[in-house]
């Protein structure tokens, strides 16, 4: 296979990168020297006070922090001691209602500035704060607020209704904290602004994540304080995070990429973040790009496509010369992107990997290192990688198998929450098993083949098919389904079901459509199938579980392969 490499030249280094000498970086860095980046209360620390409240200490304080804008224009700015104070004060409104250490809190917001001091303020009381992602519908909450037994929740006016339809399945939740409310604005506005910071323990859990496996209900990821220390490094490292920066993750802080790198890695760095609390819009983009003069931007393959098939003629009537440094995340980012990026930004996509459970980068393109096009990059300093077979053997280069990191790195999950078997499972012979395939080369590059079980991408967001067949399973019509991710050139994947309908149901376009729409309502607002197929009987083990790879091999056209435990179909 040939490969293109982009060679990086002096252009590319308008500053010196962060990291200058990756091979000396992989040699000498070890964490506990990083420890000496971080703001520490002796042997303790605090994620939120070393994102934001350290840099109140120095000339950071009146620095913006958060530049923000809606989709109807609207603009706010906080600075590092606004957003501690706001902070401060959510930390006392949600001490008066009676949160204590370890209560699980979440926030189910859009992008908006509440979320962030909000998530903050949680995390300064040694509460736990968990991310709802705004497209989630009642299923999806009921799941995750009622297995975490959260015990406040705080919302919109909007937002809250959806709650309200879950409410009865959640006896643990004691309050719903709606931010649009008077009453809550009042309370706010009142609050002390003076809190003391809890010290926590390295190991004590600073927030949980849902995240999708093939089988079961999504499982709650917990992420310990420590945590920001690989975020701050990562944020340093593979995104060059610096004072004059003004960066834009277009994440969501209901996924962990919105927390690691638009609130803890970022923020640690004293850099100003701008967020954009809309949706996915090429020529709005491009215009927030030009007037917020981004210089660093980290962003997702999907987005990127959607925006190579808006044109090159809209791009160019931007003026984008302040971007300096561009990132990629959550699923395989096609040569033809970097190519693009380098022909109308006059720089590259640097392709970063991890996963919620990894809490950080793990294998990153950096600015100082040469692309191979298609290419993941290398791991971090401080982080042992590889290819291992299924048995945990290191397979050397240039052979498939799974990509396996050695534990403990400082932003690994800490365990799955109330599961502690499926935490376990995740381990093999010394390794963590990441659930992905890849193979490395000569020269230590990671390359991504694809996932080893049927989780799905879509647009960038994974979802599990377990819970999108069980949304199907609760509409009337239908007796069973099996779902898989088919390719698709702009998402990566699209969701697609197939349904087994009750005998006597007339399958109708009509009917794949009303499905749609069940998961739609039901599940969340992302994950529904955009294609649906009726088929008579799926395709099963003897022991009865969906095979979902021989439906993907049917969709694809491909050969089954082994069918040896299959039951009869
Ligand atoms: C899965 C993790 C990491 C934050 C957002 C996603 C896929 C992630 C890449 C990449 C190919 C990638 C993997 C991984 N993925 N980055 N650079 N190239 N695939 O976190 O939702 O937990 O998803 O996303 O399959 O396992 P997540």
């Amino acid at each position: 296979m040939s490969v293109d490499t982009y060679k990086k030249t002096a252009k590319d280094f308008t500053f010196p990168p962060n990291l200058d000498d990756y091979d000396a970086a992989r040699r000498e860095f070890t964490w506990s020297r990083a420890r000496k980046e971080l703001d520490w209360f002796g042997g303790h620390l605090n994620a939120a006070y070393n994102a934001v409240d350290r840099h109140t200490q120095t000339w950071r304080k009146n620095k913006v922090a958060l530049y923000w804008e809606d989709e109807a224009g609207n603009e706010k700015k906080y600075t590092f001691e606004e957003l501690s104070l706001l902070s401060n004060q959510i930390g006392n409104i949600l001490k008066d209602f009676g949160v204590a250490r370890g209560d699980r809190v979440f926030l189910f917001l859009p992008r908006i500035p509440e979320l962030f001091f909000g998530f903050l303020g949680i995390l300064k009381i040694g509460a736990i704060a968990g991310t709802l992602f705004s497209a989630f519908q009642e299923q999806a909450l009921a799941d995750r607020l009622g297995n975490s037994e959260a015990k406040v929740v705080i919302t919109t006016r909007e937002l809250k209704l959806r709650i309200d339809k879950v409410r009865k399945k959640l006896p643990n939740l004691k309050h719903i904290l709606v931010v649009d409310e008077p009453s809550f604005i009042k309370s706010l506005a009142h609050a002390s602004t003076e809190l003391r910071i809890a010290h926590m323990d390295p190991d004590d859990y600073a927030f949980m994540l849902y995240t999708s496996g093939t089988t079961g209900k999504p499982k709650g990821v917990m992420h310990v304080h420590r945590a920001i220390l690989q975020e701050h490094m990562t944020a340093k490292w593979a995104l060059d995070l610096r004072d004059d920066d003004t960066y834009w993750c277009t994440a969501d802080p209901g996924w962990v990429t919105g927390i690691a790198y638009e609130i803890l890695g970022s923020w640690s760095n004293g850099v100003a973040a701008f967020v954009y609390a809309g949706r996915f819009d090429p020529k709005k983009w491009y215009s927030l790009l030009a007037k917020y003069k981004i210089t660093v931007w980290y962003t997702a393959p999907t987005a990127i496509r959607m925006l190579m098939a808006a044109g090159g003629t809209l791009v160019k009537t931007f003026d984008l010369s302040h971007l300096r440094h561009l990132c990629s995340v959550g699923e395989p980012l096609n040569p033809e992107a970097i190519k693009w990026s380098i022909k109308v930004f006059g720089r590259p996509f640097h392709d970063t990997w991890w996963q919620t459970e990894t809490g950080a980068i793990c294998i990153a393109n950096y600015p100082c290192m040469d692309i191979k096009i298609g290419s993941m990059g290398k791991p971090i300093p401080g982080l042992t990688a590889d290819i291992v077979d299924d048995a945990g053997q290191p397979l050397g280069v240039k052979k498939e198998g799974n990509i396996a990191m050695k534990p403990k790195w400082p932003s690994q999950m800490h365990t799955i929450w109330r599961r502690p078997a499926k935490f376990k499972s995740y381990f093999m012979n010394g390794w963590y098993i990441s659930g992905d395939r890849g193979w490395k080369d000569e020269d230590g590059y990671f390359w991504f083949i694809g996932r080893a079980d049927d989780v799905i991408k879509t647009s960038g967001e994974r979802v599990g098919p377990f819970e999108v067949e069980s949304a199907l399973v609760a509409h009337p019509k239908v007796v069973e389904a099996g779902v898989i991710g088919k390719p698709d050139v702009m998402r990566g994947e699209i969701v697609k079901a197939f349904v087994v309908l009750e005998p006597n149901t007339k399958p109708s376009e009509a009917l794949k459509k009303e499905l749609s729409e069940y998961v739609k309502k039901h599940l969340a607002g992302h994950a529904y199938p955009r294609e649906i197929e009726f088929i008579d009987k799926l395709p099963k083990t003897r022991s009865g579980k969906i095979m979902r790879r021989i439906l993907k091999a049917k969709e694809m056209g491909l050969p089954v392969g082994d069918t040896s435990t299959l039951e009869e179909y």
